[in-house]
């Protein structure tokens, strides 16, 4: 009898985690295997930090992954920046593979300088192979509204259509092009694949701070009637429950202060190195005695970390690419590294260690190939492009994700929550094992007393494992 019911909750456990937790509403019809996949759009709000989804109100974000999926954490790649992580979402690399390391770059070797003003040469973002380029090779046409490296010739080709950037570009435009590459016309086939990238809410956590909850408030109030309007054209357009949506951000955003300075100036000369990128990762260049500049600033401040390039810790997959500097300074969550003064540059920042919860975004989906209701606590960013490249049955470039863990995304898939089953498993085995020891202490005690007896025994404060539940 104990050992049924431990094999059934085995079963439903096993099923629950199988099946999703809820799901509701009519399943989509599964495509036709010629039919070509639904197109795919995928949106970017900078700087969406994963619990801005709990701590403002987000009613039509809400709707969208009431009716696909919710990832409530993504784990993104270090440098936690803008043009790192979008490249990592479009390519599955960590920045070290993809070579967008940070907004501000050099290559020694090369004598050449990136920043985010001057990010047009494509010797920058050839080291990797963006979706909008690999969804060409299957014959796709695809499109990309300032989406970082959109309008960059890489390997000599951009996306069928994309937009320079253009910041004062309102949202309402950009979107307007989007609707209009998926729809096509009548001399082009819709895009299959296209990129929307937004400045909010990272605009605002820069400028006020993510703790300025009335600052916050109203630009992700905005964020989200953007969601409204987004769902609402591609309806318009016919376009909505046909294709798949994604959206989801680069990284999250803390509070800064003019009391968490950290000034280069007073632990070395500025003559002995030559500053890459400045904060909150820093990146230098030393002039002159490499080993010495790093003992200065090995010891400079006790919320500053100082690597020497081959002592960059694996996890940050940050030291393979020529483009690493040989020393990298890493503040602590919410410290800025400066040069000089007491002006703090922004009283919001990112950047930090890709560990820090504060530095994650989210992932919400929906269309046809996503499961309906379905939410999952974690998933790695550089996992969304192996999942956009199956969604539209494109064979992926080599990358850093994985599908394994992702596939509980999709509508129709047969998935099995891992660490979920092994928590169950673990669990029902622990149990087993104490309640065979609960019996091997009982026998010895000598025949069985009489079950009203032993309740007795207990009424009277007696100190006996209480295992009635099981016995009933
Ligand atoms: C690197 O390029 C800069 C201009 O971009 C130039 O002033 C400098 O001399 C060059 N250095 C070397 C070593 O070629
Ligand atoms: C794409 O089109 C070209 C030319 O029509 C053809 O040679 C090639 O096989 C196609 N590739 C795929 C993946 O369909
Ligand atoms: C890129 O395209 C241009 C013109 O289409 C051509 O002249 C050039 O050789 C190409 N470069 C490479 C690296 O393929
Ligand atoms: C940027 O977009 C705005 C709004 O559409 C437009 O007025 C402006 O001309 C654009 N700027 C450039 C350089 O294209
Ligand atoms: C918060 O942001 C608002 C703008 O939305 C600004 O007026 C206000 O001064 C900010 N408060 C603080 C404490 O920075
Ligand atoms: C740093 O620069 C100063 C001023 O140029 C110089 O005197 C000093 O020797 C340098 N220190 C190191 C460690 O290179
Ligand atoms: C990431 O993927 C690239 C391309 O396949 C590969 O070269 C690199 O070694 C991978 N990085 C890790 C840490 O596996
Ligand atoms: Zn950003």
């Amino acid at each position: 009898m104990l050992l049924r019911m431990f094999l059934g909750s085995i079963i439903s456990v096993t099923m629950a985690a199988t099946n999703g937790q809820q799901e509701h509403g009519p399943p989509h019809p599964p495509p036709s295997p010629s039919s070509p996949p639904p197109p795919l759009l995928l949106v970017s709000f900078d700087g969406f930090r994963a619990d801005y989804l709990w701590q403002y109100p987000m009613p039509n974000l809400e709707l969208l992954y009431r009716g696909g999926v919710l990832v409530e954490e993504l784990t993104n790649i270090f440098s936690t920046k803008t043009f790192p992580n979008h490249y990592s979402l479009v390519t599955g690399l960590y920045a070290e593979s993809h070579g967008i390391l940070a907004s501000n770059m050099y290559d020694a070797a090369h004598n050449k300088t990136f920043s985010l003003a001057h990010d047009q040469d494509p010797f920058w973002w050839s080291q990797a192979l963006p979706l909008w380029l690999t969804a060409l090779d299957s014959n796709y046409s695809t499109a990309a509204a300032m989406w970082p490296g959109s309008d960059v010739a890489i390997g000599n080709r951009t996306a069928t259509h994309f937009l320079p950037y253009n910041a004062s570009m309102p949202f309402a435009e950009r979107l307007a092009k989007v609707s209009s590459w998926l729809r096509g016309s009548e001399q082009e086939r819709g895009v299959m694949f296209t990129a929307l990238y937004w400045e909010e809410p990272d605009r605002t956590g820069h400028k006020y701070g993510p703790d300025n909850t009335s600052a916050m408030t109203q630009a992700l109030k905005e964020v989200d009637d953007h969601v409204g309007l987004l769902v609402s054209e591609l309806q318009r357009a016919g376009l909505w429950g046909r294709v798949n949506v994604l959206v989801t951000s680069d990284h999250g955003m803390t509070q800064c202060s003019a009391q968490r300075l950290i000034r280069l100036d007073d632990c070395l000369h500025p003559n002995n190195y030559t500053l890459v990128d400045l904060a909150p990762v820093t990146a230098l260049l030393p002039t002159q005695d490499a080993d010495k500049v790093f003992d200065l600033l090995d010891k400079c401040h006790p919320h500053m970390t100082a690597y020497q390039k081959k002592a960059i810790p694996d996890r940050l997959h940050y030291r393979n690419n020529p483009r690493v500097q040989p020393i990298i300074l890493l503040a602590d969550e919410g410290w800025m590294i400066i040069q000089r003064g007491d002006l703090l540059p922004t009283l919001g920042n990112h950047g930090y260690d890709n560990a820090l919860p504060s530095m994650h975004p989210f992932l919400a989906a929906s269309g046809p190939g996503f499961r309906q209701g379905y939410r999952m606590s974690g998933l790695q960013s550089v996992d969304v492009y192996p999942l956009m490249c199956h969604l539209l049955g494109v064979a992926p470039a080599p990358h850093n994700g994985s599908l394994a863990k992702a596939r509980c995304l999709l509508q129709g898939e047969g998935c099995l929550d891992v660490a979920l089953v092994a928590g169950v498993v673990v669990g029902v085995l622990l149990l087993l094992t104490s309640v065979t020891c609960l019996f091997g202490l009982m026998r010895p005690r000598g025949p069985r007393r009489p079950l009203q007896f032993r309740r007795l025994h207990l009424e009277e404060g007696e100190e006996e494992d209480d295992d009635e539940p099981l016995l009933d």
